[in-house]
């Protein structure tokens, strides 16, 4: 295609958070998807080791998703929101609740990750006002975090992302988060009991009657696939038990198979109270989300009345959206059927022994995540840990090499991830690893060029 032609168009419209003249610098225009690979209108042939955007975990454009959709268009695409539900979304809703952990079955499907969000933290303010405690409208939630664009996740989002667009919305309230305490620790055991210990301090500063919420990623992308310990969690379940507070997995990119089991609160050990979903529920093929909270919390919506307005005064146009619930039970009932959270697990073995291996080439801190959710932190030195200089990240040049040699990954300047379609086969995921360790291999020739352009 060509270059001025996308660069008209380009200028009409944006990528997301990259600069348009970063893009026009290797313009990638896909034209065609099936499982884990891509094809750019040059027919060239890429890997998508993020299935998009952490999304297509059955891979580009899965069979049976495709039929279920097809099959639900040809019946009912749509219902009055104010008047009705589907069918489809009932089945939905039996679905996904044979799936999440505890009693955690009052679901609602939205979107996408952000309205998912927001619906959760609206469900909780309305909940402590109908339930005596109308001060408990705080949210607290981790520096670095990341929930969502819109203004609500925003606010409770601790990403530089937010900073063109502060203040924040009044009530929400930041902790430190692991990343931030690790090199003030020997271990990243004692970093994350400080970190959960810091969570109850917060929440004993801001006055626990005031305190609503804590917001948390089990694994947290933005800030490079940080993951903390067992522990940590159950800390903040203890705390949260402790203090009335509500505590919400955002598992919109955790969620779904990835870290080896449906969702990383099972892998972590720890129920909710609410969890947050969204990316890997369609796999890709439509957008949606879901707030899933435990049931009990529903029992004064339920009791809703146009009498007593208890029930929940929430809802979008396009929410528990029949086309979309019939996706997401599809994509349920592959992953439940395929044992793909267990599949993860294997391929995650594998392809975290690569990445292993990759420190031989002496500028790797560490390998993190669960599952096949991976991502490995660059440095320059990795006895000291000293980062990359500014103007000769590691990460900035890998971004160039990956996409030369057709890998889509995360990249950010100082680490990157990955977590590939559950249905990689193993011959894929080999293919994965040779193709990001060429790509390293490359960035570190252009690093080490240009410090000796530097020192020159
Ligand atoms: C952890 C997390 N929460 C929330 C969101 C927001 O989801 P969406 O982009 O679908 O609105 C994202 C998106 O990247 C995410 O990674």
């Amino acid at each position: 295609m060509d270059k001025a032609y996308i660069e008209k168009y380009i200028n009409r419209t944006f990528i997301d958070f990259m600069p348009g003249q970063e893009f026009m610098k290797y313009p990638v225009v896909f034209t065609q998807g099936k499982g884990v690979y891509l094809w750019d209108t040059e027919g060239k042939q890429y890997f998508d080791a993020i299935g998009g955007i952490f999304v297509a975990s059955l891979g580009h454009r899965h069979p049976r998703i495709i039929a279920a959709m097809k099959e639900q268009m040809d019946r009912l695409t749509m219902v009055p929101p104010l008047h009705s539900i589907s069918d489809v979304t009932l089945k939905f809703i039996e679905t996904l609740g044979k799936v999440t952990p505890g009693n955690l079955n009052y679901i609602k499907s939205f979107s996408g990750g952000s309205e998912s969000i927001e619906a959760a933290i609206k469900f909780t303010r309305q909940y402590f006002r109908q339930n005596g405690q109308p001060d408990k409208m705080k949210v607290l939630s981790n520096y670095l975090s990341y929930h969502g664009a819109t203004f609500g996740a925003m606010s409770a989002s601790g990403s530089p992302r937010k900073i063109k667009f502060e203040p924040q919305m009044p009530g929400f309230v930041k902790v430190y988060s692991p990343k931030q305490l690790r090199d003030d620790f020997v271990t990243w055991e004692e970093t994350c009991r400080y970190a959960a210990k810091l969570v109850r301090r917060t929440i004993e500063a801001e006055r626990p009657e005031t305190v609503g919420v804590f917001l948390v990623e089990p694994i947290c992308n933005t800030a490079g696939i940080i993951t903390p310990t067992e522990e940590y969690f159950h800390m903040l379940r203890d705390t949260c038990n402790e203090y009335g507070v509500i505590l919400i997995f955002d598992e919109v990119l955790t969620g779904f198979g990835k870290t080896g089991d449906m969702f990383a609160a099972q892998t972590f050990g720890v129920t909710p109270d609410i969890i947050c979903s969204g990316k890997g529920l369609s796999s890709g093929l439509i957008p949606v989300g879901a707030m899933i909270a435990r049931e009990d919390l529903a029992q004064g919506f339920n009791a809703g009345t146009e009498a007593n307005g208890q029930n929940f005064m929430h809802g979008h146009t396009f929410a528990n959206f029949p086309l979309a619930d019939a996706v997401a039970t599809a994509v349920i009932n592959v992953m439940t059927e395929e044992k793909l959270p267990e599949r993860a697990r294997a391929l995650g073995k594998y392809i975290r022994g690569r990445l292993e291996g990759l420190k031989k080439y002496g500028v790797i801190r560490e390998v993190r995540g669960k599952g096949i959710l991976l991502g490995v932190e660059l440095v320059e030195d990795p006895v000291t840990n000293r980062p990359f200089p500014e103007g000769r990240k590691l990460g900035t040049a890998l971004k160039r090499t990956a996409l030369d040699n057709g890998i889509i990954l995360r990249i950010d300047a100082d680490w990157f991830a990955m977590a590939p379609p559950l249905v990689t086969t193993d011959d894929q995921a080999a293919e994965m690893c040779d193709k990001i360790e060429a790509s390293l291999k490359q960035a570190m020739d252009i690093v080490s060029k240009s410090r000796s352009v530097l020192h020159a």
